[in-house]
């Protein structure tokens, strides 16, 4: 029996556990979910066991644990090192899911719940893959798995955790479930993740809220001065204007941008799935450009005054926003926060007080095609889907994954089977049945691939 057929027989079984773990709201940004959090740890740490993973253990960090296992056959085989996360970010606005998100339901062949995509959906076919193998005895090398509860929030501690466990979690490559491909019928690898850099700033005026008609227009407005610091932040041509923002960055080469444009993308399906009529971006490059290799600015979230119900004329005393840069390759976030800072500083007018305080931020990356985990991704994708994946970028980040690279000289191989459709992070965020299954299909033949391409190598 191959793992697939193990599968086939498998499938509503697969489904109802991943069921489970979606109803447990593992959100690592509020504390009032902590519990949850470390259930969840719990549950994907037994689930392990049961598919027979050894070793398996809650490694204890300052924040969330880390839940590791192992599958060891033999010292000459290769070692993969498989990576996701069990956090999920929060599921807010709640009253703009059409079923609460953490009451998983199927719908249109689609899982609707938080995490449904991102990451429980992609992580758990990993272990239901592991799975699969062993209960076939057909695991072909040496694995490891470690599956996090901060990458929502950061990885700060599993950056150090890696740093500390060099030798435990040697490997050949790590493998990651956590991007998305073109559509069902167009299966692609992600080769490029962007870096990240995100700030708050606090605009202070007045050292209280003021009547606007008393004090308004003689004494500056945080909301209305914080509005224009970001107007800004923008040129005409939509680049950004912190002075050596673009130092670093490598300009994508023609190959590279004639790669991007062979990508089967219609603007005008883009366009009316988010029923905007224009998309708008950086001056002469495209779309995918704009998402994939170029860096971004955006206000993430803005507030301030009065926002209760119906009006009261108060000219505020303070204004505040979220803003994150993304970043490629070769900026660095703690640079570009440092030019943000020293920016915004700069330009705010003497009639306000300005406070930039740092957040989370992480590095880009690249995955090379030319290397023995993507041909093996490739094949493995190949044999799946019978189309041959497409190289892309897509425009998020996973900040561990440079770090992969730099503490453990490892290149990460992101072979995801999302869709950028399936509104991660967003209300009603979902996984199609066919992803799911599809992965788990996948996950093997990549396993499979891959030592024997290493052996021949
Ligand atoms: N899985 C995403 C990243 C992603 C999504 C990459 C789609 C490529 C395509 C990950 O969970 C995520 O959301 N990362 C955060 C960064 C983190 C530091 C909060 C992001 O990209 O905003
Ligand atoms: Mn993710
Ligand atoms: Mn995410």
């Amino acid at each position: 029996m191959s793992p697939q057929d193990f599968l086939n027989q498998h499938k509503e079984h697969f489904l109802n556990e991943l069921l489970e773990l979606l109803r447990i709201p593992s959100i690592s940004a509020d504390p009032a979910f902590k519990d949850d959090v470390l259930k969840t740890a719990e549950f994907v740490a037994e689930k392990l066991k049961l598919a027979g993973a050894t070793k398996v253990s809650i490694e204890q960090t300052p924040g969330f644990p880390i839940v590791y296992g192992e599958y060891f056959k033999d010292k000459d085989l290769p070692t993969i090192l498989v990576y996701g996360h069990y956090d999920v970010q929060p599921s807010v606005p709640d009253e703009l899911w059409d079923s609460p998100p953490f009451e998983p339901i199927i719908k249109n062949e689609r899982i609707y719940a938080r995490g449904a995509c991102d990451d429980k959906g992609q992580m758990y076919m990993h272990i239901k893959a592991f799975e699969s193998m062993m209960q076939t005895n057909s695991v072909p090398c040496n694995v490891k798995f470690m599956i996090e509860g901060e990458e929502e929030v950061g990885s700060d501690n599993l950056g150090t955790y890696i740093a500390q466990n060099k030798e435990k979690l040697s490997a050949d490559v790590v493998l990651v479930s956590d991007t998305s491909m073109i559509a069902n019928d167009i299966p692609s690898i992600d080769v490029g993740l962007r870096g990240l850099s995100y700030v708050e700033v606090e605009v202070t005026g007045p050292n209280i809220d003021l009547h606007s008609g008393v004090y308004g227009g003689a004494v500056a407005n945080p909301i209305n001065v914080l509005s224009n610091l970001i107007a800004s932040l923008h040129d005409e041509n939509k680049k950004i204007n912190i002075p050596g923002f673009y130092d670093n960055v490598i300009e994508a080469s023609n190959t590279d941008r004639e790669a991007l444009a062979k990508i089967p993308f219609s603007i005008e399906d883009y366009k009316s799935n988010l029923e905007i009529d224009d998309v708008m971006g950086e001056k002469d490059w495209t779309t995918l450009e704009r998402t994939g290799m170029r860096p971004t600015l955006d206000v993430n979230g803005i507030w301030g005054g009065y926002t209760g119900e119906g009006a009261k004329t108060v000219l505020p005393s303070k204004a505040y926003a979220k803003i994150s840069m993304r970043l490629v390759p070769n900026q660095s976030s703690e640079r570009i926060t440092k030019l943000f800072t020293e920016h915004f500083e700069r330009i705010a007018p003497k009639s306000v007080k300005v406070k930039v305080t740092p957040h989370h931020g992480g590095e880009p990356a690249l995955t090379p095609t030319d290397s023995v985990a993507f041909k093996a991704a490739s094949k493995a994708m190949e044999t799946t889907f019978g189309k041959k994946p497409i190289p892309t970028r897509g425009g998020g980040s996973i900040p561990i994954v440079a770090l992969f690279e730099k503490e453990l000289g490892l290149k990460t191989l992101l072979m995801g089977f999302g869709l950028d459709s399936d509104a991660i992070h967003s209300p009603n965020e979902s996984y199609g049945l066919f992803n799911f299954y599809k992965g788990i299909e996948t996950i093997p033949f990549f396993y499979q691939y891959y030592t024997e391409l290493m052996a021949s190598d």
